[in-house]
């Protein structure tokens, strides 16, 4: 196993908990990320569409985006029992996956599929495997929300501390994947971190 995933696999997730809340002072792209994934899937409408948080860790998207989808069609995966293991409380349908394995969900089973500080974590060689199973979980016309650090920013301090922390080109991996980007939103923070929304164009006319 790589280092990067045994740092998570061997993290516990009520630990990892308090450190977002000793850094959320310094770190204001915490609450943009809460506010933005859970304000974008609240202008689709719906409260019966499925809903994927890819890499879920303790659960801090979870608890907000599990007040407005039902426990039926809210699914999670992470890599790491033990970092997921708070988020049980606000999902049912956990599902612990291999670091570079298939995903354990039907071809176009999902309308949203969020994920944030996850990419982050993974390496160039292994980015674009990821992103095209999660792809492949997306339904035509569905959505894929990105919360990710952008790549001409150099990872480094607290976050090599990870044992592996790599900004990506996602605009790239995006457009090689055939993933339509719709909206980037960039906020300026310690550290720049982008907010990625995708999906295919019949949906961005739609909002
Ligand atoms: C920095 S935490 C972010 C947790 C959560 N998404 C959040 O924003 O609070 C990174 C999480 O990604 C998970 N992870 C790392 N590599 C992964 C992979 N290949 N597939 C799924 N989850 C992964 C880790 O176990 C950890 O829970």
């Amino acid at each position: 196993m790589k280092s990067n995933e045994k740092y998570w696999i061997n993290h516990s997730g009520s630990n990892w908990k308090s450190e977002v809340e000793k850094r959320r002072p310094r770190m204001n792209i915490y609450q943009t990320q809460e506010n933005s994934i859970l304000h974008y899937i609240e202008t689709l409408q719906d409260s019966n569409i499925k809903v994927l948080d890819f890499g879920c860790g303790y659960g801090r998207h979870l608890k907000n985006v599990s007040e407005i989808i039902s426990e039926e069609n809210l699914f999670a995966v992470d890599i790491s029992a033990k970092m997921s293991e708070p988020a049980k409380e606000f999902c049912k349908n956990i599902n612990i996956i291999e670091p570079l394995g298939k995903l354990p969900f039907d071809d176009g089973y999902f309308d949203v599929v969020y994920s944030s500080n996850v990419l982050i974590h993974i390496s160039p060689d292994d980015v674009g495997g990821v992103v095209q199973e999660i792809k492949r979980c997306i339904k035509d016309g569905g959505i894929l929300i990105q919360c990710e650090t952008i790549a001409e920013k150099t990872v480094g301090g607290f976050d090599a501390s990870h044992n592996g922390s790599w900004a990506h080109d996602l605009k790239s991996l995006y457009q090689n994947l055939g993933i339509d980007i719709i909206s980037i939103e960039t906020q300026q923070d310690k550290k720049d971190r982008e907010i990625v929304f995708m999906t295919s164009r019949k949906v961005q006319n739609a909002i």
